[in-house]
């Protein structure tokens, strides 16, 4: 890994293994993009590949150069209205009313390692050789604005991470009208762009297309990343698949508004851009104030889709969470949320737990319901005392009594919200976001905390910290429930109020931040109904959350195999529910409900006192076979094999990190009578291991497995044979593979 700077051409090489990314200082001081991509030589000019060409109708910058003109150049942080017609990465709105900026190459520095952002999060390192940062300094000469471009390229896979940081070095406040924390202009435009997207149970659907002239987006204006659009997308190109071909990622490290876009001009260039959403932000900066942009992650392969998620999820499961947890295999959970929803006694809650321990549980998670006067959803929120009706013991003292029997205790809270029926809110009405004079819109009869100011925060952190510094919680799950609306503080000045969809973020990771220093030993998970916030940035803080509120085996396989392309299964929490479910009304096997939930940070959500003493039997197999192979499962190699999207089969696998055990999970939708052969090329096995099938005895070396592939085919629907289980709609499979006799 290198940063080069080479003073004849002005240009910066950044380079590792994997990837080069190259820019230059251009004539009008801008900093222009060369190359991003394979792995190229150093050399001491790259100057050939900045192509400027006379066009009829463009505006130009010198007199003298009727080549020169930024709408046809490939830049690294290009502004609005100067010659550039596509969509800018920076707009500085001044005292006069111009909108216009020219921020022109300063100098540069680098250092080893990755400097912290303040108040965000963001990937880091351990120790400063696994990464290297370079900062240009950029000044626009007009207002004084500095703006520092951070490029961390880290030493190991195609990573480059990227934020900028204004510093306002002028005599007069400007406003960011924009500020994106990445743009990426690319000199092709033949790319498949995917995206995640779905709504409320049913996230992170993979959507794909080819990219065509003019400007493709995804985004949020809810306050929160979404359950509608995730913010991350690949480009790949149309003859990339899993297995070979190139692949950029782009990932924005952030919970809160954002938008990532890709336009295609006339000539067929492209621009990516990414960051806070532009149309729900202005940021005021007065001289001397600093305004630091969120993180963007990009990870570039030629070597398919796999190995590109292999790379975001090393690097976000080790370097971008955090904690004792980051590491450790995670707890087998039980959560009495669809088992009892708000209605339950404490001795309900006892029964439930009881019955799990027995079943090898080891985390019994009490949800929605246990404080003030919560009693449905119309109440309660904002108050984080037990309510002493329920639970005459006290939260302190159910955590005992849940420890006595043998598990941890874990415990739900929603801090960001409260309920008008609510002390928190009789005592401090002006804490909800609201616009003056307008009426107030709710979601789930509950109001959002207005969490852009310190003094909100301060009582929440008081609160929690005073429930988790008295009672033995090991756990806790951090739930938001609705979208942002009448986005307005009382807390600020009529020209900041641009600023508080992202004020109210950093309130939110300022009290992640306090709670988790001050706690480390708690596991949090995430949540945000279901997935409504499931993003880099919340895995900075929470190492694991909440997939989906769709707990449907069948709904999951999508949903899990689309999260899949860039968070690690280590962040996924996947609960085995009742059947019929309680989303889709579907009735799945009891083995596939586990078969998909182990692919996860595994547990279960339903009353274990009502099942036979069959599925209790089948239940307490599940959970040991869980625990034998949870590091694996959640620290191996993760392949994407079939694609749920695509056929009525699905299949993925997790490989040890020494190649020797693999477990191979197979699903299939419907059950098909004479159907044809089938099988799933295996990856990143060891070509000369000889593995032996746990089910079927064959042993197959990993060249086998991986060219010809494990057969998957059945006969277990028509006249099923004697001695052959007949098969059902909604089977699954989980082939365990291990290597005998490495040769
Ligand atoms: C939404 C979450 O996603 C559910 O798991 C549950 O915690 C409910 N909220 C409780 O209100």
């Amino acid at each position: 890994m290198a940063i080069v700077y080479h003073e004849s051409g002005r240009t910066f090489h950044l380079y590792n293994d994997t990837i080069s990314y190259i820019m230059t200082v251009m004539q009008n001081g801008h900093l222009g993009q060369l190359y991003y991509g394979k792995r190229l030589r150093d050399r001491e000019d790259f100057s050939h590949f900045l192509e400027t060409c006379e066009r009829p109708m463009t505006a130009c910058v010198f007199e003298t150069d009727r080549k020169f003109s930024l709408e046809h150049i490939r830049q690294e942080y290009p502004v609005f209205g100067t010659t550039d017609f596509r969509q800018p990465a920076v707009e500085v709105l001044q005292e006069n009313g111009s909108r216009i900026s020219d921020f022109r190459y300063q100098g540069y520095h680098t250092e080893p390692g990755k400097p912290k952002l303040l108040g965000l999060p963001a990937t880091y390192t351990e120790d400063p050789d696994e990464a290297e940062t370079l900062t240009v300094t950029l000044q626009d000469p007009v207002t004084g604005l500095k703006a520092e471009l951070l490029y961390t390229i880290f030493a190991q896979g195609g990573i480059l991470a990227r934020s900028v940081r204004f510093c306002h070095e002028g005599k007069s406040p400007v406003w960011l009208g924009r500020a994106m924390s990445l743009c990426l202009d690319l000199p092709d435009s033949s790319y498949v762009w995917q995206q995640l997207s779905g709504c409320w149970a049913r996230e992170r659907h993979i959507h794909s297309r080819l990219l065509g002239p003019g400007i493709q987006a995804i985004g949020s204006m809810r306050g929160h990343s979404s359950h509608e659009h995730n913010p991350f997308v690949v480009l790949r190109r149309p003859y990339t698949d899993e297995r070979q071909g190139e692949a950029v990622g782009i990932s924005l490290v952030y919970s809160g508004n954002f938008r990532i876009q890709a336009e295609v001009d006339a000539h067929d260039t492209l621009r990516i851009l990414a960051g806070i959403d532009p149309e729900t932000f202005t940021w005021k900066l007065e001289p001397g104030e600093v305004f630091q942009t969120p993180e963007a992650v990009m990870v570039y392969t030629d070597q398919g889709l796999n190995a590109m998620s292999r790379t975001f999820h090393g690097l976000y499961q080790r370097r971008l969470a955090r904690g004792c947890w980051r590491d450790r295999v995670r707890p087998v959970l039980i959560n009495n949320w669809e088992a009892t929803y708000f209605d339950f006694t404490q001795e309900r809650l006892l029964e439930i737990a009881s019955k799990a321990e027995e079943c090898g549980v080891e985390l019994f998670v009490l949800d929605d319901g246990w404080f003030g006067a919560r009693r449905g959803e119309k109440a309660g929120l904002g108050d984080w005392q037990a309510d002493r009706e329920r639970l005459p013991d006290g939260i302190g003292g159910l955590a005992e009594r849940v420890e006595a029997l043998g598990l941890k205790f874990g415990l739900w809270i929603e801090p960001e919200m409260v309920n008008k029926d609510s002390d928190l809110y009789r005592q401090h009405p002006d804490w909800i976001l609201s616009a003056p004079m307008r009426r107030e819109s709710h979601g789930r009869f509950q109001y959002v905390l207005d969490f852009s100011r310190k003094e909100v925060v301060d009582n929440l952190y008081e609160q929690l910290a005073e429930l988790l510094g008295n009672a033995k919680i090991s756990y806790i799950k951090w739930d938001m429930n609705r979208s942002i609306t009448e986005c307005c503080s009382k807390g600020w000045p009529a020209d900041r109020q641009g600023e508080i969809y992202h004020r109210y973020i950093l309130g939110v990771y300022d009290l992640y931040e306090r709670l988790t220093s001050q706690f480390p030993q708690v596991l949090f998970e995430s949540c945000a109904s279901g997935g409504g916030r499931f993003d880099p940035g919340m895995l900075y803080y929470a190492p694991q959350g909440w997939v989906s509120d769709d707990s449907d085996a069948i709904e999951r396989l999508k949903i899990q195999y689309g999260t899949s392309l860039c968070y690690p299964i280590s962040s996924m929490g996947a609960h085995v529910t009742e059947s019929p479910n309680h989303q889709v009304y579907r009735n799945t096997p009891l083995h596939t409900r586990a078969n998909v939930a182990c692919f996860g940070t595994f547990g279960y959500e339903l009353d274990l006192n009502k099942l036979t003493q069959k599925e209790t039997a089948e239940i307490k197999e599940q959970i040991s076979f869980m625990k034998q192979y949870r590091e694996i499962l959640q620290f191996g190699d993760f392949y994407r094999l079939k694609s749920p999207f695509e056929e009525n089969e699905a299949a993925w696998m997790v490989v040890s990190k020494d190649q020797k055990t693999a477990l191979v999970g197979w699903y299939r939708i419907l059950n098909c009578v004479n159907g044809r052969y089938t099988r799933v090329r295996l990856q990143g096995l060891n070509p000369q291991y000889c593995y032996k099938n746990e089910r079927s005895g064959l042993c197959c070396y990993g060249d086998e497995l991986m060219s010809a592939g494990l057969i998957t085919s059945d006969e277990s629907a028509g006249q099923v044979p004697e001695g052959v289980e007949p098969g059902m709609d909604f089977d699954s499979r989980i082939y365990v593979l291990k290597a005998e006799c490495p040769s």
